[in-house]
């Protein structure tokens, strides 16, 4: 086995799912041992598809794997991680109620071997050589999302990866966890570790990767050196077409205030105090962005907001009607909706499109006690269509769409029902370049109608591209409000981090 052996060759594969889907067609895929190699495309081109491939989660229906020159036909993941390929996806794999200790005994015993000292000292070592911090004993679901994350690098780690797929690492990830994880990925590559890397952000991918493979639709379209290519060549070989950047804002003045909060105290779900004392107004023709580090009361304070979630204290109100602790159902059929930061919470993963469609509006569709479903189904192909959402049928399960087509569909339907107000969590998460263009295009669009949008983003492009207005939280408190022109994207870090800068109020 020489060393100029490929790390992963994969050849003329292609996927036809159960249902008919052509996910792959013919693909071949060759990463460089040693090498960062970015896989990217639209949203649905196959990139997770081709990647599950890979892992043994799924079958190709045809076409072979070489794994460092040697033909594998992988059973299954535990197959694939003996042989040293591991992927890492979004969902992480590590159980929330044990420690990180516990998780990485967990891992080894599958494998045949778990004495507790052993596990702790090679874990250590691994931390040590690589400089990466994982506390050890505490608990998975004390963790940030960026901890968990390094968490499950390092449980890669102890399996002795030597191939490292990571699937959309980045989206999940404040600003300086990205800075953090993009060393990491040097590091791992300093070290031999073959690195391969999904994003739809292509600046990440200009950074970090030293060749890039374009699929699109299922075929690959370009493989090239990323040092040749620009982000805005990238962006064209995705989508077949030129795309422009530049989004712009038009000069607004806001109307007549449509959403007050006023002195808003929420728990979170351990029932600490999660919003301590917040208030905002938000106004006609206007858009609000609440920029922070996630897990810092956002998702409590929309909650609350929409009536998911109790109010402690305090007040909202909407068209000049106090709605605090009001049902949600009621709370929407007002004109107030919400995009949540999660298509696990927003979307019933196996109900079909038009099931999702009504679902949160089903009294709209009811009718003497029965769906009207051809009604339904109108709605539904209008949202499909309206948002490209890319789905052969509306019968599909939305469990079967890929990550992006499920964020339009979620998008799609608040936003089909001509709400007044929005509210959007991470409104582009997970989408490719043409789709973030769209929806943030919209949410313009929709503003300069006279609606208002509430937008919680820990994206600071996105948030200096899009807000009228800004107010950063830390801990439950807004620490400053202002224009985007108040602030520079230092300032804004180190607001977020909760360093107060003179003057911004
Ligand atoms: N389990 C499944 N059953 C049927 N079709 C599927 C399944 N998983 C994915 N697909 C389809 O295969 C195609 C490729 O999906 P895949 O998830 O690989 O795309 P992707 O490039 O990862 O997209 P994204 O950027 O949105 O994550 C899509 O049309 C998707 O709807
Ligand atoms: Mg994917």
């Amino acid at each position: 086995m020489g060393g100029s052996q490929p790390a992963v060759e994969m050849r003329g594969i292609t996927k036809v799912y159960p249902d008919g889907v052509v996910a792959l067609r013919d693909v071949d895929f060759t990463v460089r041992k040693g090498e960062v190699h970015g896989l990217l495309g639209e949203n649905g081109a196959g990139k997770t598809t081709l990647m599950r491939i890979l892992y043994g989660e799924i079958e190709p229906s045809r076409g072979e794997i070489w794994i460092f020159g040697r033909r594998v036909k992988f059973r299954g993941p535990w197959d694939a991680i003996r042989q040293g390929v591991y992927m890492v996806y979004q969902q992480f794999s590590l159980v929330p109620a044990f420690t990180v200790l516990e998780n990485l005994i967990l891992a080894s015993s599958s494998m045949g071997r778990a004495k507790l000292q052993d596990v702790r000292r090679k874990a250590e070592k691994i931390e040590r050589e690589i400089g990466l911090e994982v506390p050890l004993n505490a608990r998975v679901e004390e963790l940030s999302v960026g901890v968990q994350q390094k968490a499950e690098i390092l449980k890669a780690l102890m399996s002795e990866a030597k191939i490292l797929v990571l699937d959309e690492p980045t989206s999940v990830l404040t600003p300086i966890e990205v800075r953090e994880l993009m060393k990491l990925l040097s590091r791992l590559r300093e070290m031999g570790i073959t690195i391969i890397f999904i994003t739809h952000k292509l600046r990440e991918a200009k950074e970090i990767t030293d060749r890039i493979t374009v699929l699109r639709r299922g075929r690959v379209v370009k493989v090239v050196e990323t040092r040749d290519v620009s982000q805005e060549e990238l962006a064209k070989m995705m989508v077949g077409r030129e795309i422009t950047f530049d989004i712009t804002k038009k000069a607004a003045k806001a109307g007549a205030p449509l959403l007050a909060v006023k002195d808003l105290w929420v728990r979170d779900d351990r029932g600490l105090m999660a919003v301590k004392g917040v208030s905002f107004e938000l106004r006609a023709r206007e858009i609000l962005s609440i920029v922070g580090v996630a897990g810092n009361g956002q998702r409590e304070l929309v909650e609350a907001i929409v009536g998911i979630r109790p109010v402690e204290k305090g007040e909202v109100v909407f068209s000049g009607e106090s709605i605090t602790q009001m049902p949600p159902s009621e709370v929407y059929r007002r004109g107030l909706v919400y995009i949540p930061d999660s298509r696990a919470v927003g979307l019933i993963l196996d109900f079909n499109v038009t099931d999702n469609s009504i679902l949160t509006r089903l009294k709209q569709f009811l009718s003497g006690g029965r769906i009207l479903w051809s009604e339904a189904r109108r709605y539904s192909s209008r949202i499909v269509k309206e948002f490209n959402v890319l789905v052969d049928s509306l019968r599909t399960p939305v469990r079967h769409l890929s990550g992006g087509n499920q964020q339009r569909l979620l998008v799609g339907r608040e936003v089909a029902s001509n709400p007044k107000v929005i509210i959007a969590a991470e409104p582009t998460h997970g989408l490719d370049v043409a789709a973030t263009e769209y929806i943030r295009s919209l949410l313009l669009k929709l503003r300069d109608e006279g609606k208002a949008v509430l937008l919680v983003s820990t994206d600071l492009d996105e948030v200096f591209q899009l807000s009228d207005r800004m107010a950063v939280i830390y801990e439950g408190q807004i620490m400053a409000t202002g224009r985007p022109e108040d602030f520079t994207a230092e300032e804004l870090g180190l607001l977020m981090g909760g360093v107060k800068c003179e003057a911004k109020s």
